[in-house]
């Protein structure tokens, strides 16, 4: 086992630039996930590790030693495809065993790999089918049995679950998450779902055209987001961003100017943002504005989404800035068109430079109440 390293690696194709320097390690037995939008560079990143690409500055390590030089096929990390690339004319025990023969392994050690990473995925009824015959959840398990009958040193595995169906999609998620914990081996798994990132990755490394923007744990990257693309594309409906102008008001106190309106801003970030006439932008989780006639903010309704257990309440500001609010089904739900105001705690307020970095003010953010009705932020 290894862990896996990009140094400053940086690829470019023609005059695009696809991987802009790279700087990110993958622990020893850890599952890292590669997140951000299509064309962000996912793909790119594995294939420099899997020796498909080579980058055009920096260097990627694999257990320590740089590879950059070392082919493909001596790289010793197994990868898994979206289209599962299975040879249809190979029954299921040969498309598993198939590295195994490229390698030269003898008989039985091919013999008992197939067996335990059949038994491993659950597929040693299937051996003897053809892919045609297999449903894609199978298909997608052979995929993964190819890859750990190697016993590699990683697994590069490249949005593996694309074409599935939602449900089997939570399965497999599961599945892939139980199987890496099992076997211990360093995963670098891409995807632009932010849901498997969140529930599948130890940490997350977020890119947005070839650039990292953040790398942590799932849980802090919801939290205190490094800026505002990670803010938006981390979280269902994403966070809130809010253009604003910081102020401050009678008595010394901190606000910000939102489409006419004004919102407290504690005074460690309103300091730390640069004070009177400083531009920023205010990023508010759904589940953290209220609506109620304690609300300081001026919107009107304009769509109201019953989503079972949940509401989403799109709000429009007067600057035509758009706010999700994120209702228990069970609260007093507004109508479409209504005047409303919305509120938010301080305390849960994100707040940015207008060129979208965190402002770094120290102070913590992210499990504070939603305010409620009577209980003025
Ligand atoms: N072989 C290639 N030739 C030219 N451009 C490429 C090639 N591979 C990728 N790109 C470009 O590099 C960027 C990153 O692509 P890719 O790594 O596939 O992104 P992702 O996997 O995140 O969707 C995109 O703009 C893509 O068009
Ligand atoms: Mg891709």
């Amino acid at each position: 086992m290894a862990g896996v390293a990009f140094r400053e690696a940086t690829k470019r194709f023609g005059g695009a630039v696809a991987l802009d320097r790279l700087d990110l390690e993958v622990g020893d037995g850890e599952l890292l996930v590669l997140l951000g939008p299509s064309g962000c560079g996912k793909t790119t990143a594995l294939r420099l590790v899997a020796g498909l690409e080579e980058p055009d500055d920096g260097a990627i390590e694999i257990g320590g030693r740089v590879v950059n030089h070392v082919e493909a096929k001596d790289r010793d990390v197994a990868m898994v495809f979206q289209s599962y690339a299975l040879y249809p004319h190979l029954s299921v025990g040969r498309n598993i065993e198939f590295p195994l023969r490229q390698r030269g392994f003898d008989r039985d050690e091919r013999r008992r790999r197939v067996a335990d990473a059949a038994s491993t995925l659950g597929l040693s009824e299937l051996l003897d089918r053809k892919p045609r015959q297999l449903s894609g959840g199978q298909r997608q398990r052979v995929a993964l049995a190819r890859a750990i009958v190697r016993e590699p040193q990683a697994f590069l595995m490249d949005e593996p679950l694309s074409n599935l169906d939602a449900a089997l999609r939570t399965q497999t998620r599961a599945d892939i998450v139980a199987l890496q914990q099992q076997l211990g081996t360093t995963t670098l798994y891409v995807t632009h779902d932010q849901v498997e990132a969140m529930t599948m990755g130890d940490r997350i490394a977020v890119m947005d055209h070839g650039v990292l923007q953040q790398v942590d744990r799932p849980q802090a990257l919801y939290d205190r987001p490094a800026n505002t693309f990670v803010a938006r594309f981390v979280g269902s409906p994403g966070m809130n961003l809010l253009p604003a102008t910081l102020e401050q008001g009678a008595g010394g106190k901190w606000e910000a100017q939102v489409a006419g309106s004004a919102l407290a801003v504690p005074e460690t970030a309103a300091t730390a943002a640069g004070g009177a006439g400083a531009a920023l932008v205010l990023g508010v989780r759904p589940e953290h504005v209220g609506i109620g006639p304690h609300g300081t903010v001026d919107a009107t309704v304009v769509i109201v989404e019953l989503l079972g257990a949940e509401v989403h309440v799109a709000c429009r500001l007067g600057d035509g800035t758009n706010v999700i609010v994120r209702q228990d089904a069970a609260a007093p739900r507004p109508a479409h068109g209504e005047a409303v105001r919305l509120a938010v705690a301080p305390a849960s307020l994100h707040v940015f430079h207008a060129s979208g970095a965190r402002v770094e003010s120290g102070a913590g953010v992210g499990h504070a109440p939603v305010p409620g009705e009577g209980a003025t932020p």
